[in-house]
């Protein structure tokens, strides 16, 4: 069955999020160390992108690394931060190819040296493009995002260029890592996990979830034409009530 038919060109999410858990499981039951599947993770981002490319999603973001996950066993810490250039290098010919733009989220400046050389590299030869935005999250987690978000409009306050009372949603957005982007209409996290260890907290509050078994290296295209399709099914109300004359009007 090609999936892609079933999916409604005119009711695509405009951004999708997703956590690419379950690499660590994935690898121990191969007998491997975790880091395996970490390395066999890469071929589900490529494959992501390209569907995510070949519908016309418009943005994508990956969790691919937490602040949390640095209490990880130092040495999946390295070889997870190598095999993050390693990607990133082999990956943004292709991406600037595509006219993929990539950008971080995160506490970029925790992030080893070598690893963030890489990254502005990438950003910066992809920063003209816009088919699709590809946000890698990276040392992210969301209550460092909104702390750190909440420190720069106190500053500003500190400094008289902005008055509290003008403190609303939107100035509070544009303090965010996301600023400027859309909120994810769809969650997808691999794995059968059922949380969002503390991913896009702020920015997901109407997002619908999907929520799959599979173990992040095994997500293919068909996945996520499949979470495409379960999201297309939902009726989104944002806590509105349609009255029955408008919902007729617009049937
Ligand atoms: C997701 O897989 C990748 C990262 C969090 C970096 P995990 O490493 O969490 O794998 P599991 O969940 O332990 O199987
Ligand atoms: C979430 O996965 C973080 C990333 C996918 C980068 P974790 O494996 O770290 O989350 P928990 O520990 O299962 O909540
Ligand atoms: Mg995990």
């Amino acid at each position: 069955m090609d999936l892609k038919q079933h999916i409604a060109k005119d009711k695509l999410p405009l951004h999708v999020a997703l956590i690419m858990d379950g690499n660590g499981r994935w690898a121990e039951q191969r007998g491997q160390e975790r880091i395996f599947g970490h390395e066999n993770g890469i071929e589900a981002v490529r494959d992501t992108v390209k569907a995510a490319a070949e519908i016309g999603v418009k943005y994508l973001t990956f969790f691919a690394f937490s602040t949390e996950n640095w209490c990880r066993p130092h040495k999946e810490v390295e070889t997870l931060m190598d095999l993050l250039v390693k990607a990133i290098a082999n990956e943004t010919p292709e991406l600037n190819e595509n006219g993929v733009r990539l950008q971080a989220i995160g506490d970029l400046e925790s992030l080893p040296l070598r690893c963030r050389q890489k990254l502005e590299e990438a950003l910066e030869l992809t920063a003209g493009n816009s088919k699709l935005i590809v946000t890698v999250a990276l040392s992210y987690s969301a209550r460092w995002e909104i702390t750190h978000a909440a420190r720069k409009i106190a500053r500003k306050i500190a400094e008289r260029s902005l008055n509290p009372d003008d403190i609303d949603e939107t100035v509070f957005n544009s303090a965010l890592e996301t600023a400027g982007m859309p909120d994810p209409d769809l969650l997808v996290r691999t794995s059968g996990e059922l949380r969002l260890s503390n991913f896009l907290l702020w920015q997901m509050a109407y997002t619908e979830l999907h929520f799959t078994p599979v173990f992040w290296p095994d997500f293919r295209r068909k996945h996520f034409y499949q979470a495409i399709i379960d999201y297309q099914r939902r009726e989104r109300r944002f806590g509105k009530v349609t009255e029955p004359e408008t919902a007729a009007k617009n049937a």
